[in-house]
């Protein structure tokens, strides 16, 4: 498998500060690996504290320009960068797919995802409106106005290297704000590309910087980033250990905080569910992207009268999926990202299987013919599973599909509800009252109703309790990038 772009000058692997591409200021480099066959391909800067505060200047100096601008320039850029994204759509893909893992079909189709909320952002640009207030005396004009909340620091995950970061920066610039990026370790090369293409179509120098780091340097760059006053905001999607460490170092200097963090989603099938549509529900949340997904079922809870009937059904749909690395053309499921993910999926599965659980198909790593690599994991179904598992309390990010039988909805709405998490929750049932009676009781932030593919750029992504607050995508979104003002002029006469 070799990468081969129609644009190689997409391959970017320096840092991007005030308009230009510079190496870490140390110097350093580390290496991005192909997750299909673990080998290092390219490197990238590996920076350092230096380059995150170079990156902060940078992007503080070209606040002012840039809040002023009218909103429909910002908008303007957005829509020229959507263009370019959409253009390179394919070159993007394979980027996405060398160094994510993810089918190259998937991957087009998170070119077309993430493209989605730039020019959605576009669109709500130049709709932050104001609010005029009746005042309570007649000598007074009460106002709101809206405006960008500064420096944004954007952090962001692996598992969808292009989409992540877009739905963070567009709707930062269609506010007004400035940028200062880090993109996840494992997958630096879609996030340079991206800057790119951003440059590409005319963003002004400092409105928008990025710089790589390894694992190593992570608190380093991002400690510059939290210590820095001139930081208003810190928008991160990650683990919620993670997203805690960031709320506490940030409350120094108070930043605002969007925190999309982990998950551990239930999946509801009611014995009253269409069970032919909840397995293909099923199939499109949990085993998208492999699994690897904050809003992928981590628990699958079917009532006792469908069970068998569910579980033959979602073990012929998963064991008709195709494993296999990125650019093969029949490829379902890719590599997982790396080591330490396909190590955590089988210590999950090797837990519940010595503590009772029955495997229904899959278990195990693929390592022979085109899954000839060292993170291949088989999609998997558990049966009897139970919330002494590992796997009931923490996510596996992976192909692995555990059932749990219930016998009533009391039951099951307190197990899916007995968790620290709260981002997504799925329930199939085709009787009108529970499904009202469901959306009030499951403590999530979004639920999908007979429905397993639910992201939108035009509808709120965030969770409750500790999977953390903020809202990405709809108009939602944007508020979390803007600060309210109120003006109250008075001795009118
Ligand atoms: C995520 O896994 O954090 C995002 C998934 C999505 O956008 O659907």
């Amino acid at each position: 498998m070799t990468l081969l772009l129609n644009r190689p000058d997409l391959m970017r692997s320096n840092n991007f500060i005030n308009g230009q591409w510079c190496n870490s200021i140390s110097e350093a480099r580390y290496p991005v690996q192909n997750p299909a066959t673990g080998e290092a391909f390219t490197t990238v800067a590996n920076s350092t504290d230096a380059d995150a505060r170079a990156a902060t200047a940078a992007a503080h100096a070209a606040f002012d320009g840039w809040r002023q601008q009218p909103a429909a320039v910002r908008a303007q850029f957005l829509k020229r960068w959507h263009a370019l994204i959409l253009e390179h759509t394919e070159d993007l893909a394979r980027l996405i797919s060398y160094e994510q893992g993810k089918p190259l079909a998937e991957a087009r189709g998170e070119v077309a995802y993430g493209a989605s909320y730039v020019d959605w952002f576009a669109s709500e640009a130049v709709r932050t409106y104001g609010d005029i207030i009746p005042a309570p005396v007649s000598s007074k004009k009460l106002m709101v106005v809206k405006g960008p909340v500064g420096v944004v620091a954007a952090i962001t995950p692996w598992n969808f290297p292009l989409a992540m970061i877009a739905r963070k920066i567009a709707p930062a610039l269609a506010a007004g704000c400035t940028v200062v990026a880090k993109p996840a370790e494992d997958t630096p090369l879609t996030a340079l590309a991206l800057v790119a293409l951003a440059q590409e179509a005319g963003l002004p120098a400092g409105v928008l910087n990025i710089v790589t780091s390894s694992r190593e340097q992570v608190s380093n760059v991002v400690g510059a980033w939290l210590d820095d006053s001139r930081v208003r905001k810190i928008t991160f999607t990650g683990s919620t250990a993670v997203g805690k460490l960031l709320a506490r170092e940030s409350a120094a200097t108070l930043k605002r905080l969007s925190l999309e963090l982990g998950g551990n989603a239930p999946f509801i099938v009611f014995e009253d569910a269409d069970l032919d549509a909840a397995v293909e529900g099923l199939m499109a949340a949990k085993f998208r992207n492999g699994g690897q997904t904050c809003v992928s079922p981590n628990r699958i809870y079917v009532q006792e009268a469908v069970y068998d009937a569910f579980a033959a059904k979602l073990v012929a749909r998963v064991q008709s999926l195709r494993v296999g690395p990125g650019d093969h053309p029949d490829s379902q499921i890719g590599p997982m990202i790396n080591a330490r993910a396909v190590d955590k999926i089988e210590h999950h599965v090797q837990d519940a299987l010595s503590q009772g659980a029955t495997l229904l198909t899959g278990g195990q790593r693929l390592s022979e013919g085109v899954t000839n690599g060292p993170h291949y994991y088989a999609p998997t179904v558990l049966g009897d599973a139970s919330h002494t598992m590992e796997l009931a309390q923490d996510e596996t990010f992976g192909p692995v599909a555990p059932l749990f039988r219930f016998r009533d909805e009391t039951e099951v709405v307190e197990a899916a509800n007995d968790t620290p998490y709260g981002l997504a929750g799925y329930f199939y049932s085709r009787d009108i009252s529970r499904i009202w009676r469901l959306i009030d009781q499951l403590q999530t932030g979004i639920v999908g109703i007979n429905e397993g593919a639910l992201a939108s750029e035009s509808a709120p992504f965030g969770g409750v309790k500790e999977s953390g607050y903020g809202r990405e995508g709809s108009r939602y979104g944007l508020d979390d990038y803007m600060e309210t003002k109120y003006l109250c002029q008075g001795n009118l006469a």
